[in-house]
C-alpha cells in the first residue's frame, strides 16, 4: 500500500463554532472538503504520528463514508491505531469515555448534533483531546490555522474497512479495532448510579418513555433502560438510529420532541419522559404534564445528586454557562460550594472539571453532565434523574415543587430567531453595544435596567481570556435578558434572546414562564429593537 501525498488549498469557511465544525453535508462531501478539516486537525495537534484515536460518530448521512476516509488518512499519518464504534456509531458522551478508558490521544467525533441529518441537512467533525473533551480555544485555533495556509494533505490506495464486524484488523500498517459502541458506557453508568434501585422503581410499576429521535441514543437506551434496569420493551420509542433522523430534527425540546410531549400531556401519560438528540448529549426531561427547563433540571440535580453512588460525597463545585438561569447558584450558595459561570459551549467545564473544581456542569441549551465524562452526557442525566426519583419516591412535579419552594424560582425562557441575515443581526447586537452606558438606570416599563455589558471570561484554570461571549443586561427586579449570536447555526445567524425573571413569593411560583416573563420579554424588544431589526414579529422557536 502506498502513501499518497495530495497537493491542496485552502477552503475557505473552515473556522469551527461552539463544538467543531458544522456545515451542510454537501459542502463536506465537496472534493478536498473533508480531507483538508481532517489533515489541518493532525496537523494543528502536532501530527498524529504513532498515535491512537477513537473515531466514530451519530449515524448521520455521510457517517460512514466519512470514517473510512479518516481511517485512510490516519493510516498515512502514521497513527498507530483507530479504535471505532461498530457501524462507526459512538455517541458524544460514549467517545469522550472511550477516549479516557482507553487513555488514547484524543478522538474524531462525527456529528451536527441536534441539526437535521441528510444528504441537504448538516454534518459536522470535531476533535476530543486526551481529557475526553471537546479541544480548547488554543488547539481550535490552531487548527484553523492550518485550515488557511494547508498545501498536502495524505491518504493510502486502500479499499474500506468493513466497520459491521467486530474486531481488529488493519489499515497500511495502522490497527483499526471496531468495538461494541454501547457495552463501556453501560458499564460506567452502572458504576455511578444505583441500578437496584432504578430497577426497583420499574418493577414497581414506574413508566417511562425515552425518545431518542431515531439518533444515536436508541442502542444505549435500549440496553440500558430495557435490559439492564428491566423497562417494559417499548419503553423507549423511535430507537432505530437513521441517517436522516426519521426526517426529524433530534434536538430534545417541547417543540421537535412533540411526539413525546404529546404523550406525555395526554391520557395516561406515563411517570416519566425523556429524550436525547442526535448525539447523544443534550437532554429533555418531563414529568407527567410537566416540562422541565434544563435551567432547572441542572438545579435540581444538584441539589439532589449526593442520592446516586458515584456523588454521594458531595459535590467539589458546579458550574453553568452564562446564560443558563441562576438557579443552580441558589444551590450551591446553600450547599456552601462554588458555582462558575463560563461562557456558551461545553469546552470552557474542561479545565474546571480537571481540576476537580466542578463535579456537575449545565447548560440552557439542554446539556447537563458531570466529572464522569468531558462532554454533557444525555442518557447519564436520565438516570441521574431516575435514580434521585426512585430514592426519593417523589413524583416530577412534586420534586419541582418542593425544590421552588425551597429556593424560589428562577422563570426562564430562550427565544429564538433564525436564519436572520447576518447584517442585520449584527447591527441589533452593535446597536446594544452601543448603548451600555447609556442603559444603567433608565427604566423600560415597569423594569429599571441595572446592569448592561458584554460577558467575557477568565478561566480560573489556565488563565485564559475570552472575550465577546453574549450580551447581558439586568434589572432591579433582579431579572435578566441576554443577547446572543449562535455559534451553531449553518445558515445565516440565529439571534438568542435568554430571559429570566426570580420569584420567591409561595402564591406565585406555578405561573405559566411565558407570563411570568412578560414585563422581561417586552423590555427586551424595546431595547435590543428585534422587531425592527429582524423584521419578525415572533420568535422562531420558544423554548
Ligand atoms: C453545542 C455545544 C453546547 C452549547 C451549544 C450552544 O451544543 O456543545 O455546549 O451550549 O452548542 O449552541 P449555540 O447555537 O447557542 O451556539
Ligand atoms: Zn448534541
Amino acid at each position: 500500500m502506498t502513501v499518497l501525498t495530495i497537493s491542496t488549498q485552502p477552503i475557505e469557511g473552515q473556522k469551527p463554532g461552539t463544538s467543531g465544525l458544522r456545515k451542510k453535508t454537501r459542502v463536506f462531501m465537496e472534493p478536498g472538503f473533508l480531507e483538508n478539516y481532517v489533515q489541518s486537525i493532525f496537523d494543528g495537534i502536532g501530527g498524529v504520528k504513532g498515535k491512537t484515536l477513537i473515531v466514530g460518530g451519530d449515524g448521520r448521512y455521510f457517517n460512514d463514508t466519512a470514517i473510512q476516509v479518516i481511517l485512510r488518512m490516519a493510516a498515512a499519518n502514521g497513527a498507530a491505531k483507530c479504535t471505532v464504534g461498530r457501524g462507526g456509531i459512538l455517541s458524544t458522551p460514549a467517545a469522550s469515555n472511550l477516549i479516557r478508558k482507553l487513555k488514547t490521544d484524543g478522538g474524531l467525533i462525527l456529528s451536527a448534533s441536534h441539526n437535521p441529518g441528510g444528504i441537504d441537512e448538516d454534518f459536522g467533525l470535531k476533535y476530543n483531546g486526551p481529557n475526553g473533551g471537546p479541544a480548547n480555544e488554543g488547539v481550535t485555533d490552531k487548527i484553523y490555522a492550518r485550515t488557511t495556509d494547508i498545501d498536502t494533505y495524505y491518504s493510502v490506495d486502500a479499499g474500506d474497512i468493513d466497520l459491521g464486524t467486530l474486531g481488529t484488523t488493519e489499515i497500511a500498517g495502522m490497527t483499526v479495532e471496531i468495538i461494541d459502541p454501547v457495552s463501556d458506557y453501560a458499564a460506567l453508568m452502572n458504576q455511578i448510579f444505583d441500578f437496584d434501585a432504578i430497577a426497583g422503581l420499574f418493577k414497581s410499576g414506574f413508566t417511562m418513555k425515552f425518545d431518542a429521535m431515531h439518533a444515536v441514543t436508541g442502542p444505549y437506551a435500549v440496553e440500558i433502560l430495557e435490559n439492564q434496569l428491566g423497562a417494559p420493551k417499548g419503553t423507549v420509542m423511535n430507537a432505530t438510529p437513521l441517517p436522516d433522523f426519521g426526517g426529524g430534527h433530534p434536538d430534545p425540546n417541547p417543540i421537535w420532541a412533540h411526539e413525546l410531549m404529546d404523550i406525555m400531556t395526554g391520557e395516561n401519560a406515563p411517570d416519566f419522559g425523556a429524550a436525547s438528540d442526535g448525539d447523544g448529549d443534550r437532554n429533555m426531561i418531563v414529568g407527567r404534564g410537566q416540562y422541565v427547563t434544563p435551567s432547572d433540571s441542572l438545579a435540581v440535580l444538584a441539589a439532589n445528586a449526593h442520592l446516586a453512588p458515584a456523588y454521594a460525597g458531595g459535590l467539589a463545585g458546579v458550574a453553568r454557562s452564562m446564560p443558563t438561569s441562576a438557579a443552580v447558584d441558589r444551590v450551591a450558595a446553600a450547599k456552601g460550594i462554588d458555582a462558575f459561570e463560563t461562557p456558551t459551549g461545553w469546552k470552557f467545564f474542561g479545565n474546571l472539571l480537571d481540576a476537580g473544581r466542578a463535579t456537575l456542569c449545565g447548560e440552557e441549551s439542554a446539556g447537563t453532565g458531570s466529572n464522569h465524562v468531558r462532554e454533557k452526557d444525555g442518557l447519564w442525566a436520565v438516570l441521574l434523574w431516575l435514580n434521585i426519583l426512585a430514592v426519593t419516591g417523589k413524583s416530577v412535579a412534586d420534586l419541582m415543587s418542593d425544590h421552588w419552594a425551597e429556593y424560589g424560582r428562577n422563570y426562564y425562557s430562550r427565544h429564538d430567531y433564525e436564519a436572520v441575515e447576518t447584517d442585520r443581526a449584527n447591527a441589533l447586537m452593535d446597536g446594544l453595544r452601543s448603548q451600555f452606558a447609556s442603559l444603567p438606570g433608565q427604566s423600560v416599563g415597569p423594569l429599571t435596567v441595572s446592569t448592561a455589558d458584554e460577558f467575557a471570561y477568565d478561566d480560573p484554570v489556565d488563565g485564559s481570556h475570552s472575550a465577546g461571549q453574549g450580551i447581558r443586561i439586568g434589572f432591579t427586579s433582579g431579572g435578566r435578558v441576554v443577547f446572543r449570536l449562535s455559534g451553531t447555526g449553518t445558515q445565516g445567524a440565529t439571534i438568542r434572546v435568554y430571559l429570566e425573571s426570580y420569584e420567591t413569593d409561595p402564591s406565585a411560583l406555578h405561573n405559566d414562564a411565558q407570563a411570568a416573563l412578560s414585563d422581561i420579554i417586552a423590555a427586551a424588544d424595546a431595547i435590543a429593537g428585534i422587531t425592527t431589526h429582524t423584521g419578525r414579529d415572533a420568535p422562531d422557536v420558544i423554548t
